[in-house]
């Protein structure tokens, strides 16, 4: 799938490869908003590619194929998730976010499933933001509660 952007750079959004995920990883770093963890390993991370076959994408400068944004993408079968969504700084406000978001839910759509779920970190005020003009809304009647399995 090819996108053209302002400024008149071509621009790709493909799904996400395992090749892909070192530079994946090193955008991640260094992205505000985005909460690396122990499930943020390669094997790992090539694993939910596995799982969750060409659900996650990456958006690249169409011409050099430099990395300019990532998000990951899967579904438990009832629910959509999307994790770690990122636009490089330079890249901003030209709509990628936007069409990383759109190509995740296509997917989606087409597994049938009907609600997709992120988390946002409350202290996320700009990322949220984003989520609102997305047309995404919070869920104030739930909250978010977690336990840790052994040999995490
Ligand atoms: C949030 C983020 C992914 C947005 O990517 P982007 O490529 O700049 O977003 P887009 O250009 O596709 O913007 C889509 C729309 O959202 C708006 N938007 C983008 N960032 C916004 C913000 N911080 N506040 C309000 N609106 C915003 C744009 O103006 C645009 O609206 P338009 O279509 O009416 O012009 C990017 O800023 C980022 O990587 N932030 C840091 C990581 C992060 O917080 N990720 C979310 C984790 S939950």
């Amino acid at each position: 799938m090819f996108v053209k952007i302002a400024c008149h750079m071509a621009m790709q959004i493909r799904p996400m490869l395992e090749t892909d995920l070192p530079a994946v990883l090193a955008l991640w770093g260094r992205t505000e908003g985005v909460g690396l963890n122990e499930s943020d390993t390669p094997p790992r991370l090539a694993a939910y590619l596995c799982r969750n076959p060409g659900a996650s994408f990456v958006a690249c400068d169409g011409v050099q194929g430099a990395l300019l944004g990532a998000v990951l993408c899967g579904n438990d079968g009832r629910r959509g998730y999307l994790h770690h969504l990122a636009v490089a700084a330079e890249a901003r406000c030209q709509g990628i976010g936007r069409s990383l978001v759109q190509a995740c839910l296509e997917q989606l759509a087409k597994l049938d499933i009907a609600k997709c779920n992120i988390f946002v970190y409350a202290t996320n005020t700009p990322g949220r933001a984003f989520w609102e003009k997305l047309g995404w809304f919070g869920r104030d009647d739930l909250l978010t509660m977690q336990i840790l399995i052994g040999g995490v």
